[in-house]
């Protein structure tokens, strides 16, 4: 991992992902979260402020050993007690059936294999749990589709690993969950146009 990924894309992740608009989607997604929880993606632990009151614990991880500065201050500041691990969510070293809600935000689009990560989600989620999502992808225009598919290598590089095509849903079926519900939406003032077409949602293992 370069000196981009580890100190200079948290920082400037940190900024964009922490404007008002941000917060409140994260504090419309997190109202889904209940019992044992397990955050992946965790970043800079912006998350942290938006969880219900009555979550006194969570599990976190992040790949990304450089996220980790902010989130320590962010973990201090919270009052919530934070398992942290700087670990790949394609291989989670977590019992089956072991959590009751698997979190995610705008993480998703980052996750090299992603379908190994949702085979995981799936694994450790027992099975009356929930994996709550909040992710940008594939717009239903097929204009801004083709924009999407063309900037992606582009995206890959700047946003360290980041897809602008993913389709969310899809993805999300195939590795066996069926969801319970999807809310699609245009997100203002996202990063950019071809990342604000979002995939807000609980899915359940069956
Ligand atoms: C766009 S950031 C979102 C951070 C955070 N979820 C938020 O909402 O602010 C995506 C995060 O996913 C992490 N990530 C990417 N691939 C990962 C993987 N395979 N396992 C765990 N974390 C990963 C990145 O390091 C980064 O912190």
């Amino acid at each position: 991992m370069g000196i981009y990924e580890r100190r200079i894309f948290p920082f400037i992740l940190d900024k964009q992902m922490n404007k008002d608009n941000y917060k409140h989607e994260r504090d419309s997604t997190l109202s889904n979260a209940t019992g044992r929880i397990l955050e992946i993606g965790f970043g800079t632990g912006l998350n942290l402020p938006h969880y219900p009151k009555h979550i006194k614990k969570i599990v976190a991880l992040d790949i990304n050993p450089g996220m980790n500065v902010k989130a320590q201050k962010r973990m201090l500041e919270s009052g919530l007690n934070v398992e942290y691990h700087c670990l790949n969510s394609e291989m989670l070293p977590f019992e089956t059936s072991s959590f009751d809600s698997v979190i995610s935000t705008w993480t998703l689009c980052s996750i090299a294999d992603l379908n190994s990560a949702l085979s995981e989600i799936h694994r450790v989620l027992k099975p009356t749990g929930k994996f709550v999502f909040l992710e940008h992808g594939l717009a239903e225009e097929p204009g801004m589709q083709k924009l999407q598919y063309w900037m992606t290598p582009v995206q890959k590089i700047v946003g360290c690993g980041c897809h602008l095509n993913r389709k969310i849903d899809e993805l999300i079926r195939q590795a066996g969950f069926q969801i319970e519900n999807l809310e699609r939406f245009i997100m203002d003032g996202a990063s950019t146009p071809l990342a604000s077409s979002m995939y807000r949602g609980v899915a359940n293992p069956v």
